[in-house]
């Protein structure tokens, strides 16, 4: 088989870089190896000063996508009758509440407008009006480009004595997360954006007043005390992933090498050149400018431009591969990603000028397919 070589400038997954690929490579051990295990001990420290978590917080991966640790964070903080207020600011906002659900919580919504952030003031009120054991948000709105804010968020269902549940799955290793400041808190990412490693791992913390509301996990796959057990205690539970462990353990060590500070910097300049690129071809983000991702451009599709065309004529011409748009937005938003690796100056330029190409032969030119 001859695997195509992409650019991966969409909404995951993000470039893989030699580096980690490398460490994928290396020789399969066993989940109980000795080696493996001091492993993952420097794993665990490695994504606790990633999540910028305290010191008592609880941190691993689970082994699944950034999907598991979302139901990993539900299934131990959740059971019938548990009251959840959850901001819906996009698709996976919805994810997330279908989840809670699917547990058999009692969810109320904060439905926002697809391309805007949730105003603080709406969570306040809505808890307020029912107190609720769980609120549930999603910092880095992947199918919207926008970013929520969560430290206000979190203060308030901290002063209501909810626990906070916290995606950033777009957001850990390319924008500020930090966990120990958002009081009962868990908060889970993927390895596969911001981090820069293959998909396959689901970073999750718990901080140690929400080990505390643990309730009764009906999953064995993900119950956050077996999991601990096996993590801490080396009590087999699950034969994990050792490539995608060394894997997401390098890609740390690149993080940690550049710095975190730094790291969200270069993704805060390289989505300013996007934005200046884009705005001379002419084109616009759909989130206002204070409510953006560095590392998710939702872009609008101008009238008269097919979106799907374009997408496949920067795939089949340049390798470049960038997103849809999902749900209400299907049609109407290019989603371009510049996460881990991937976010560099040389990218832009290139994407940019890729783009510009796509979207003049859309205009008329002869070699869009439609
Ligand atoms: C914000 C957000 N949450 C959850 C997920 C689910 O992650 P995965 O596709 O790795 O299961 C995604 C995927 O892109 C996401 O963007």
């Amino acid at each position: 088989m001859t695997v195509p070589q992409r650019l991966l400038l969409g909404p995951g997954p993000s470039p893989v870089s030699e580096r980690v690929m490398r460490a994928l490579s290396s020789p399969v051990l066993s989940h109980l190896d000795p080696y493996l295990l001091e492993v993952l001990d420097s794993l665990r420290a490695r994504l606790a000063s990633t999540f910028r978590a305290a010191p008592d917080a609880l941190t691993l991966a689970i082994s699944g996508t950034g999907t598991s640790g979302m139901e990993a964070a539900v299934a131990n903080l959740a059971e019938p009758g548990t009251k959840a207020t959850v901001v819906v600011t996009g698709y996976f906002g919805d994810r997330l509440a279908q989840i809670l659900e699917r547990h058999g919580a009692e969810v109320e919504r904060i439905e926002v407008e697809w391309g805007r952030a949730c105003d603080p003031a709406r969570v306040e009120d809505a808890l307020r009006r029912r107190p609720a054991d769980l609120v549930g948000i999603v910092q880095a709105e992947t199918s919207t480009g926008v970013l929520n804010p969560v430290d206000d968020i979190a203060g308030i269902a901290q002063r209501h004595g909810s626990i906070v549940i916290v995606d950033a799955v777009t957001s850990l290793g390319a924008m500020p997360v930090n966990v120990s400041t958002w009081g009962t808190a868990v908060c889970y990412s993927c390895s596969q954006k911001g981090l820069g490693a293959p998909s396959g791992l689901a970073p999750i913390t718990f901080s140690a007043a929400a080990l505390t509301r643990r309730v009764f996990c009906r999953s064995f796959y993900l119950d956050i005390g077996l999991l601990e057990d096996y993590w801490l205690r080396r009590k087999y539970h699950h034969t994990i992933s050792a490539p995608l462990i060394l894997a997401l353990h390098e890609a740390l060590a690149i993080v940690e090498e550049e710095g975190l500070d730094a790291r969200h910097t270069r993704h805060e300049q390289n989505h300013n050149a996007l934005v200046e690129g884009l705005s001379t071809l002419g084109l616009t983000l759909l989130p206002p400018e204070k409510e953006r991702l560095w590392t998710l451009n939702a872009v609008r599709v101008p009238d008269g431009v097919n979106e799907a065309g374009v997408r496949r004529h920067l795939l089949d011409k340049y390798g470049i591969e960038i997103g849809a748009g999902l749900g209400p937005l299907a049609g109407r938003i290019w989603r371009v990603g510049l996460m881990g690796a991937g976010s560099t100056r040389a990218n832009v330029d290139l994407f940019l000028s890729a783009l510009g190409t796509a979207v003049t032969a859309s205009r008329g030119g002869p070699s869009v397919r439609h």
